[in-house]
């Protein structure tokens, strides 16, 4: 998929699937990212190894990864990783990361949108995210979308600095998800990022 998409800013990006060709300009977004940012993902996504990783993953039909792309550089990524579990394999797993100039001008929601259509087409029949409980614009993005939380696991994860970190798990059906985004093109929140 490829999408021309305005922002609530009336900014443009290019939406589209990543491919190997985005692997030094995927670095280059990681590197950018403030150390703050970067404090809560899961893997240190600033090693050149992870991010081919990343792109083998898409490859190998186990993610769908999209990027936002504006004056040729990423900002913004958004994937789905699908479990390779065949007990799990209704279930994807969500991960969104804006570049903080482009953040609350409504990519977040156009990148999960896409998402989810993509989701149906891989037969994700629900959706889960997983988050630490400092992300607290996670976590309101995601109870805008439909999820609710589901469960927290006391000091399960550590950030990258090393320190405990109470983990966080919201889940959403794929379905419920689309009538909340039908909320969304109806009140005008997704025509405004057309
Ligand atoms: C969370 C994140 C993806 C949101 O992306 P975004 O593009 O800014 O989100 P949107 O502009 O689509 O926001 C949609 C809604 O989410 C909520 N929201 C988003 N950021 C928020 C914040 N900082 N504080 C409160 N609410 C927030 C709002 O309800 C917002 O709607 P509004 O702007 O009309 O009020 C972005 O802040 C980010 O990349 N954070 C760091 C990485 C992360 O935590 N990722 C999620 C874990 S996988």
């Amino acid at each position: 998929m490829q999408k021309h998409v305005k922002l609530k800013d009336q900014s443009e990006v290019l939406i589209r699937e990543m491919t190997r060709d985005d692997l030094a300009a995927s670095l280059a977004f990681f590197e950018s990212l403030s150390e703050e940012d970067r404090t809560y993902l899961r893997r240190d996504v600033t090693k050149r190894e992870v991010v081919e990783r990343r792109i083998r993953e898409v490859e190998a039909g186990t993610a769908i990864r999209l990027v936002a792309v504006a004056d040729g550089q990423i900002v913004a990524d958004g994937s789905l990783e699908i479990s390779s579990e065949e007990w799990k394999a209704h279930v994807g797993e969500l991960r969104l990361i804006i570049a903080r100039p482009y953040r609350r001008k409504g990519l977040g929601i156009r990148l999960a949108g896409e998402l989810f259509l993509l989701a149906s087409s891989a037969r994700v029949e629900e959706i889960v995210v997983r988050m630490m409980r400092p992300q607290k614009a996670a976590r309101s993005i995601f109870r805008k979308l439909g999820f609710r939380q589901e469960t927290v696991l006391p000091d399960y994860v550590k950030d990258l600095s090393g320190t405990r970190q109470d983990m966080i798990l919201m889940r959403c059906d794929l379905e419920a998800l689309w009538s909340e985004m039908e909320d969304f093109i109806a009140t005008g929140d997704w025509q405004r990022t057309q």
